[in-house]
């Protein structure tokens, strides 16, 4: 499927936002905040990832992506990572057959390379049972990093059109990047109060609405995504036009 870039095409603004794309950040602090140990708030963050995934179904929602393990994350404590690395087994045994039962299509994109073969057999299984599943395309961003993202594109294009070498356009390398099956995100969240982009989607929130809230990612309720999606709703997308070209005729605003 190809969809419109925000780049080439001035693409329709949905008052929904067809992609949600978001960085869940805070888990740490807000179990330190309870005295409790890192970990235990990557534990209840899955809690708060079942809540999005169930609301953005039923606000129609169509694309949701979450970063849940970034290609820096490597630098944390062994721990911390291997206890990452464990929920997000015990987080896809347990919900996989969850997530099918509701129409939810996952995928997980990032250099899974690094994984061990137990994780990478079960993301490969899940994918594949509900790869026909049409209501929700649950995408999670793990050992991903927006610059691995390009650059692995940029490689797999060379390789499969090396003739067209000086003269590839953007469309060409979009089709190699890793989220190559969905749109560009329309609204980005980063809860934790961190207003940076941490490597995230770096090609494909040109365009994107962004979004900071302090709330901790245990904390982000569906009241939170409301918030963020009304914020959402009260931006003017230009994409380069002026304000003036936005309220007149659709003919003459598109002419430049
Ligand atoms: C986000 O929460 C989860 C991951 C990066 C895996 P953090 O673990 O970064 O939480 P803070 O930012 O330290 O509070
Ligand atoms: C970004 O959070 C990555 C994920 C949420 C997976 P971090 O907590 O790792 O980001 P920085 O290090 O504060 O930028
Ligand atoms: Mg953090």
């Amino acid at each position: 499927m190809i969809f419109p870039s925000a780049t080439r095409d001035v693409p329709e603004v949905p008052s929904v936002p067809r992609h949600v794309a978001i960085i869940m950040d805070g888990n740490g602090r807000w179990a330190k905040k309870r005295f409790l140990p890192r970990v235990a708030g990557h534990k209840r963050g899955v809690e708060t990832v079942r809540a999005m995934v169930k609301a953005c179904i039923e606000r129609g929602v169509a694309y949701l992506t979450l970063f849940a393990f970034s290609s820096e994350n490597w630098r944390r404590p062994k721990d911390e990572v291997s206890f990452l690395m464990g929920l997000f087994v015990s987080a896809l045994e347990a919900e996989i057959g969850k997530l099918h039962a509701n129409g939810v299509c996952l995928r997980v994109v990032g250099d899974l390379s690094a994984f061990e073969p137990r994780l990478v057999d079960l993301i490969r299984r899940g994918e594949a049972l509900t790869a026909d599943n049409k209501r929700l395309t649950l995408t999670i961003a793990a050992n991903y990093g927006g610059r691995w993202d390009i650059l692995q594109a940029v490689n797999r294009l060379c390789k499969a059109e090396p003739e067209k070498a000086g003269n590839y356009q953007e469309c060409d390398l979009e089709a190699h990047l890793a989220m190559a099956y969905a749109p560009e995100p329309d609204l980005f969240i980063r809860t934790g109060g961190e207003e940076r982009i941490s490597n995230f989607l770096l090609w494909q929130l040109a365009y994107a609405e962004f979004y900071f809230t302090p709330i901790l990612w245990p904390d982000f309720d569906v009241a939170a995504l409301d918030a963020a999606i009304d914020s959402y709703r009260k931006r003017e997308r230009r994409f380069g036009r002026t304000s003036e070209q936005l309220n007149t005729p659709a003919s003459v605003a598109n002419d430049r």
